[in-house]
């Protein structure tokens, strides 16, 4: 069993990864780009760096000697460092970066699934031209598409004819302008439906589900503005959500255990944690992405209701031996994400006071894109504050997380429409 932890990030997510590890007694050693007080509170020693050095951070696990590191944000899992670390003889509880490429290439996760026969695909078609884009739409004329960025976008680049995109010529010149950045763009068919993610655990053999969650990506009330990174999350008591198909959970995780089979039949074995996006469709679920690692901010959904020893799992990930199935409390959990004012336009960074109700409710805010100490934090342009409420349902865990929110004061957005009565209501009008 590990004893000393190292952990890459320093977000909203990572926090609660940092809290569950110190449930588990282990030691933390904490790798971040920013002075997050919750992670560095917990953590027995930490460096400030470059997430992206991975010089660097081998450096700072071998010197403490940690014995199993895992890594929270995407752009790290594109380094050589989860094979720095295993040459040094550490063990890695996130993938190696051919296995990575699930999420780093869009078109390697659609080639996977296409040619293992794996539900929900999508049609799609890769290009480098831009008059191929011109032939191709005007051949598929009438129907819209989503056009993509083959990389990691930090869930900014994509963009959606019918939604931010109108009419082809604004497609067209979308499509040409990413071609003229990173040399070819993907386009995938348009498909309608209720969002929802699945997160997996998985040893690369084993897989163990999480409960579904929602997120919500625009940055203003009703789902309007601009994408964000995401302004909060919802999940149920039931473990999945009241407005999908009642199948939406168990065929999701299906195709989370035949992608799993797919990487290691493939000779890319994942083990970590597998992020599926995926859309319930009147037609059924289809999978909008697959990612490499943990969502934020819906891991911090489930890490809240974990009820099991999480540095025993990175231990079994690691040594590619899971349990059987992972336990979860059975509550809903409403989460809001307290972000700079004028976040996703031009944010407005400032100082936030927390005063904590009690003694317990420490644990109902999880720290993000923040340095300063864990009462006072100044603001950056990203993220800030991931406040969660867990209640029987819904309703009761929107309540709860309302009444969180009033520990925070000063200037910042938040989207009170997450996770409310009107909200779930319209969702299930529109059922299928
Ligand atoms: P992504 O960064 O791939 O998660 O995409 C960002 C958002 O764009 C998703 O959450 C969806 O709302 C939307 N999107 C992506 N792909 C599609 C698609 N094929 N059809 C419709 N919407 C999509
Ligand atoms: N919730 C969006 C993401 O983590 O990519």
């Amino acid at each position: 069993m590990s004893e000393k932890i190292l952990l890459v990030g320093g977000g909203g997510r990572e926090d609660a990864v940092a809290r569950r590890l110190s449930e588990s007694g282990v030691q933390i050693y904490a790798y971040l780009k920013n002075r997050n007080p919750s992670i560095i509170s917990l953590s027995k020693d930490y460096r400030i760096g470059s997430e992206n050095q991975a010089d660097s951070i081998v450096e700072f696990a071998v010197k403490n000697m940690v014995d199993l590191a895992f890594i929270g944000p995407d752009p790290v899992l594109e380094t050589s460092l989860v094979e720095d670390l295993l040459k040094k003889g550490i063990k890695v509880a996130s993938p190696v970066r051919s296995a990575a490429r699930i999420e780093t290439s869009k078109k390697f996760m659609r080639e996977l699934l296409r040619e293992y026969r794996i539900d929900g695909n999508l049609e799609f078609a890769h290009f480098s031209r831009p008059d191929d884009v011109r032939d191709f739409l005007k051949k598929n004329s009438g129907k819209e598409f989503a056009i993509k960025p083959l990389g990691l976008t930090g869930g900014k680049g994509v963009k959606v004819m019918g939604v931010h995109l109108s009419g082809v010529s604004e497609a067209l010149s979308y499509a040409s302008s990413v071609i003229e950045k990173d040399g070819s763009v993907i386009l995938e068919e348009r498909v309608t439906g209720e969002e929802f993610s699945q997160q997996v655990f998985t040893d690369g053999k084993r897989v163990c589900p999480m409960p579904v969650v929602q997120d919500y990506k625009r940055a203003d009330e009703g789902d309007l503005g601009p994408n964000t990174g995401g302004m909060g999350s919802i999940s149920d008591a039931s473990h999945t959500l009241p407005f999908l198909s009642s199948n939406a959970r168990e065929r999701s995780i299906e195709i989370m255990k035949d992608v799993a089979n797919a990487l290691r039949d493939g000779g890319n074995e994942f083990r970590g944690i597998l992020y599926g996006q995926f859309m319930d469709t009147a037609e059924g679920i289809r999978v909008i992405e697959i990612n490499a690692r943990f969502a934020d901010p819906e891991s911090i959904n489930v890490l809240h209701l974990l009820d099991d020893d999480f540095a025993g799992i990175l231990n079994e990930i690691a040594e590619g031996d899971l349990r059987n199935s992972v336990r979860f409390r059975k509550s809903a959990t409403v989460l809001k994400y307290v972000v700079p004012e004028g976040y996703g336009y031009s944010p407005k960074p400032s100082v936030l006071n927390i005063s904590f109700s009690d003694n317990d409710s420490r644990r109902f805010i999880y720290y993000a894109a923040v340095s300063g100490d864990l009462t006072r934090v100044e603001q950056s342009t990203s993220r800030s504050l991931a406040v969660i409420g867990e209640g029987a349902d819904i309703e009761m865990a929107n309540s709860h997380c309302e009444e969180n929110l009033k520990m925070v004061s000063g200037k910042f957005h938040v989207r009170h429409d997450i996770g409310t009565r009107a909200m779930i209501e319209a969702k299930m009008a529109k059922r299928f």
